[in-house]
């Protein structure tokens, strides 16, 4: 059988595949439409490349505490994250995420004068989160968090984190949550920022996507001004994710 992979349908697989292969069989060809597993949310194979791996070094150096995910919206990095815990087999460590599952808040301020975003833009209604995780096949679930930040950060945070994966695109999220994960991580844990864009780093030619997420950078470098650590740029094309390591 030969399928022809839909990049973009908008929904996952139902009722609009169906009636496009009774149609597709009753015409009498042997091609079928799906969805690609992998992609239905945001994130790429390259940025995953980066939730895995460094997620899974904080698991096999035992570095203590929980995962994190703030901003987790349709659950395309959680699954990754969930999978390396699972595999993993590190029963002590839980892992929770964070959404208002409405989109972003208003952006006021920095992040309106940047004039990217608007309010309720990236909405991922918690259903679609939980269609993720079926759809790979997981069984594990993490414990979420359903709200905007300052409702939810810092109280709902573990004490204790060893992964944190920071994907809230704004600058007033980045501020907001950025000193509270930093300040429960372990030595040795490490948070990745799901987009930090330094121009002089990574280029990105050829790249036609506007994805910069600017506002993430500064709040960014305005945090470790005086922090010992450095962010490195990791490369995942749009995306251009970020990491550090908590001395
Ligand atoms: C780019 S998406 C996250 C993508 C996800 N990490 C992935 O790779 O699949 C950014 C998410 O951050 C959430 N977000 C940003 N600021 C927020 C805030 N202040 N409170 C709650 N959620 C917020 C949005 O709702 C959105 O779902």
């Amino acid at each position: 059988m030969d399928d022809i992979v839909v990049a973009r349908l908008g929904r996952p697989p139902g009722r609009r595949h169906r009636i496009a292969n009774e149609l597709l069989a009753r015409l009498g060809t042997r091609m079928r439409v799906s969805d690609p597993p992998y992609r239905w949310g945001y994130g790429n194979v390259e940025s995953h490349m980066n939730v895995f791996h460094l997620a899974s070094q904080t698991c096999a150096y035992g570095v203590p505490g929980d995962l994190v995910e703030l901003g987790c919206a349709t659950g395309e990095s959680s699954v990754v994250i969930q999978s390396v815990l699972s595999a993993g087999g590190a029963r002590d460590k839980r892992f929770h995420v964070y959404d208002s599952f409405s989109g972003l808040p208003e952006p006021a301020d920095a992040d309106a004068s940047d004039g990217i975003y608007h309010k309720g833009d990236m909405v991922a209604p918690l259903e679609r989160f939980e269609e993720t995780f079926v759809r790979a096949g997981l069984a594990a679930r993490p414990t979420i968090h359903v709200g905007w930040f300052d409702e939810t950060v810092p109280a709902q945070l573990p004490d204790r984190i060893s992964f944190a994966m920071i994907d809230c695109d704004l600058y007033s999220s980045t501020k907001l949550v950025l000193p509270h994960i930093y300040a429960r991580m372990s030595p040795g844990a490490i948070a990745m920022f799901g987009v930090y864009y330094d121009p002089e780093v990574y280029a990105r030619e050829g790249i036609r996507s506007t994805y910069a997420s600017p506002g993430v950078k500064r709040a960014t470098d305005e945090f470790f001004a005086d922090k010992p650590e450095q962010v490195s740029v990791l490369y995942a094309n749009e995306y251009s994710n970020g990491y550090f390591r908590k001395q």
